[in-house]
């Protein structure tokens, strides 16, 4: 089974995180979700309220470090199948899976190699794939992250940030990604902001999924550091959320 990849993409503090979370939140609670950091400057563990002892860019290194120490005989790929297992946190309904990143100028071709078949076999256990990525798409380019079903480019409501979406959009074209579908979600935006704003959204020329207003629940739960899991389910932002999924025919039972 493939399972249907949701990747994240915004520049920095658009809110790229807050809606992975609010998105990997929703799709728990109808089939096993791998939700993937991919974002070296790593927090979706701590937006979910899922603690992370261990990145994957943290066992590159220490596999890196004891090559030479390994017994002859010992196959590298198993050790990191191994370590991968390691890092993959479990949760209800969700795995987390933080790539942070590797120190020191070393070459890391053959792991990365590696790592990327392992999680793509990991990738079949699950109905689901989030994906927070960091704003420059770096993994997307790796290839970290292969078929992609849906691209939500996030951007808020300004003229910088709906160009640097505009960007993001012609970043995936030239990398001639696998992108199925790739939308414009606007964050902190209001029914009432989006009005004139349609040239601009145009020339961006992604089509709008939806928005997501402004919400004091989720700006408050930041500023003291705790989970989205206590957003209460009525909120704006879980409500904005849910209805993206729909219009994706996502997050119903089934
Ligand atoms: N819709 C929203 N309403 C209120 N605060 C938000 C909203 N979206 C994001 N934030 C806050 O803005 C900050 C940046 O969001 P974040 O998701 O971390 O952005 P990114 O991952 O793109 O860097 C966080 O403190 C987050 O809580
Ligand atoms: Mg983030």
């Amino acid at each position: 089974m493939r399972p249907f990849t949701i990747a994240v993409a915004g520049k920095g503090g658009t809110g790229k995180t807050t809606l992975a979370a609010l998105i990997v939140d929703r799709l728990r609670r109808v089939g096993p979700v791998l939700a993937v950091d991919a974002d070296p400057n790593c927090n979706l563990g701590e937006v979910l309220g899922i603690p992370v002892e261990r990145t994957l860019g943290q066992l590159r290194d220490e596999i890196l470090e004891n090559l030479s120490d390994l017994p002859p005989g010992v196959p590298k790929d198993q050790i990191l199948e191994l370590g991968l297992h390691e890092c993959l946190v479990e949760d209800e309904g969700v795995d987390l899976l933080t790539m942070g990143h590797g120190e020191g100028p070393r070459c890391y071709c053959m792991v990365n190699h590696v790592l990327r078949r392992a999680i793509e076999t990991l990738r079949g256990n699950y109905r689901y794939v989030v994906l927070d990525n960091e704003a420059g798409m770096e993994h997307l380019s790796r290839r970290t992250t292969q078929d992609v079903d849906v691209l939500l480019v996030v951007a808020e409501p300004n003229p910088v940030s709906l160009r640097s979406a505009a960007r993001i959009r012609g970043v995936a074209e030239e990398l001639k990604l696998r992108v199925y579908g790739q939308y414009l979600v606007l964050n902190r935006t209001g029914e009432e902001t989006l009005q004139g704003l349609e040239g601009l959204i145009r020339e961006v020329d992604i089509p709008l999924l939806g928005t997501v207003p402004y919400d004091p629940g989720v700006a408050e739960l930041s500023a003291a550091g705790r989970p989205l899991r206590e957003l209460p389910p009525d909120s704006p932002a879980r409500r904005a959320v849910e209805g993206i999924l729909e219009r994706l025919g996502l997050g119903k039972e089934g």
